[in-house]
């Protein structure tokens, strides 16, 4: 079965029981600031769940897309370097609103994966919570699971919850075994409920909704017994397509071969380094072309931090393999074309999607390039395997390098960040906003500027144009106005025009030459200032101050 098959199979099978097919959320859940991305199938139902909301029916099946990157379920890191990790996935379920509970929910899933699929029984494996009789009894009696193949976890593993807050509850989970050759080196013998480094496999998560936890932690029963199921489309293509890997599925391996050939030629499965970067240009390259099509854009906060970090992330794997060209628009394309069968809507948005991703490896090759460099030059001169807080802080504040992507960045170089020494700095950069605005607020600025200020201010051309002439209104030494400067002195222009952008905004200020030119100053930007303008001008425009 293909993944496409999968997805329509297990809808339909829902179907044919009395479940209403809803489509797929969208990855921004509406109306929920409590989610940053849509994370399970049951997002949706949040509401229902709660017995806030009523639906004209009290069954439902779903294949969600998802994105776990950010917030409580967070797996981006782990992205690349495992065979079951992703940021974007599609998760399968059934859902009840107060209709069926267990013995239902557990036949159905039986049926479906034992019947339907035909998965062997003496693979399968189930995980129930520690204090679920009712659902040990359940499963021998359902389902024919014998005793010894259910296994009693703790809340960590058998308790289920979306958030901080929201619906919860116990959950049961069927495990497969994909057999030794599945298991890390020497784990072939751990028996479950190891995990043995991946011969057993979780493929889908029975949750028992039962009650609503509150900011405080309080659980309150909620009004009606429900059911909320989560069955990873990606994971259950693996075992059915007989893969050890999600990766190579039919979902995502052909992302990972058109990355290969963006990469200009490279062959999947020759290099353990090369194969991450590609297993995370495919993964975060799906991510990328989802959120962007659901209407996240590349932004400093937020929902588009992540975004932001994904793609960065994508882009700088591939750069550390020696990729030069922007790939991941075009990989976002190629997404829409592999995933048309579950979501033909992806083609109405290629163009655009293509158009923001251009821009941010274009913003990347710009900025975040010459920050990994200094990182680099950094990491060159370290006596130990820890970057000083002021290094990364510096790193931060200057080249907008954040922290978790130094983090990041240090982990592949088997390195760590001083944390601490980080906050530090931090906070006394934040003393010295305060008291520096503090002095601004008691008109403590030098007369000097003030008398500039009475004859004209500074018309900044640097959106237009990275040359101009300009006439001078000032000159300073030391703060104060001066005729003329000796050769050799640090002084200040004050011009009535000029390409420069100031250092404003957290931005650094741009660098260049200026040069007499009869009565005039030439300006000139240098190549490197042009590069640092024009990435900057986007946010900065938005930034640019009122005054
Ligand atoms: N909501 C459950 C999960 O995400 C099914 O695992």
């Amino acid at each position: 079965m293909t993944g496409n098959e999968i997805r329509q199979r297990f809808l339909d099978f829902f179907s044919a029981r009395g479940h209403r097919v809803r489509p797929s959320w969208s990855l921004v859940p509406a109306n929920d600031p409590t989610l940053l991305f849509t994370n399970a199938g049951m997002n949706q139902f949040k509401e229902v769940f709660l017995g806030l909301e009523k639906r004209d029916y009290k069954r439902a099946a779903t294949s969600q897309k998802c994105v776990r990157a950010g917030g409580k379920h967070n797996d981006l890191e782990n992205v690349g370097y495992t065979r079951r990790h992703h940021t974007f996935f599609e998760m399968l379920g059934n859902f009840s609103f107060g209709d069926y509970f267990k013995a239902e929910a557990i036949e159905f899933a039986w049926d479906l994966i034992t019947k339907e699929w035909a998965l062997p029984t003496d693979r399968l494996y189930v995980t129930i919570f520690r204090e679920d009789d009712d659902a040990e009894r359940l499963w021998q009696k359902v389902a024919g699971v014998p005793k010894e193949r259910i296994f009693r976890l703790d809340e960590a593993d058998n308790f289920w919850q979306m958030g901080e807050t929201g619906p919860c509850g116990p959950c049961s989970e069927i495990h497969y075994d994909l057999g030794p050759e599945a298991a890390d080196p020497g784990r072939a013998n751990e028996p479950f409920p190891s995990d043995a480094g991946g011969r057993f496999v979780e493929i889908w998560n029975l949750v028992f909704m039962q009650y609503d936890r509150d900011a405080s932690g309080k659980l309150t029963p909620l009004p009606r017994p429900s059911i909320d199921t989560g069955m990873g489309l990606e994971r259950v293509a693996a075992v059915l397509q007989g893969k050890l890997s999600n990766y190579d599925t039919d979902l995502i391996l052909p992302i990972i071969h058109r990355a290969a050939e963006l990469f200009g030629g490279a062959v999947y499965g020759m290099d353990p380094k090369l194969d991450t970067a590609l297993r995370i240009a495919a993964d975060h390259g799906r991510a990328t072309a989802f959120l962007i099509h659901d209407g996240v854009l590349p932004s400093n906060e937020g929902r588009g931090y992540v975004l932001r970090k994904i793609m960065r992330r994508a882009l700088r794997h591939a750069h550390m393999v020696g990729v030069e060209d922007p790939f991941l628009y075009q990989l976002a394309g190629f997404v829409a074309e592999v995933m048309r069968p579950g979501y033909p809507e992806l083609r109405e948005s290629v163009q655009r999607v293509a158009r923001v991703v251009k821009e941010e490896e274009h913003r990347y090759a710009t900025t975040f390039l010459i920050a990994e460099k200094v990182f680099n030059e950094e990491v060159k001169t370290l006596a130990d395997s820890v970057l000083p807080g002021a290094v990364a802080f510096k790193l931060y504040d200057t080249y907008g390098l954040a922290l978790d992507e130094q983090e990041d960045m240090a982990r592949e170089r088997g390195l760590a960040i001083d944390r601490a020494g980080f906050e530090r700095e931090m906070n006394e950069q934040r003393r010295r906003a305060r008291a520096s605005w503090k002095r601004a607020e008691k008109g403590v600025i030098a007369p000097a500027y003030q008398t500039l200020l009475e004859k004209g201010r500074t018309h900044f051309v640097g959106y237009d144009l990275l040359e101009t002439h300009a006439r001078v209104i000032g000159l300073l030494v030391d703060q104060q106005l001066v005729d003329r400067i000796e050769p050799g002195a640090r002084a200040e222009l004050v011009l009535d025009e000029t390409p420069f952008y100031a250092e404003t905004g957290g931005q650094v200020g741009d660098q260049g030459r200026s040069t007499r030119s009869t009565a005039k100053i030439w300006l000139m930007s240098s190549p490197r200032t042009r590069l640092s303008r024009d990435s900057r001008s986007i946010a900065s425009r938005r930034m640019r101050p009122s005054k």
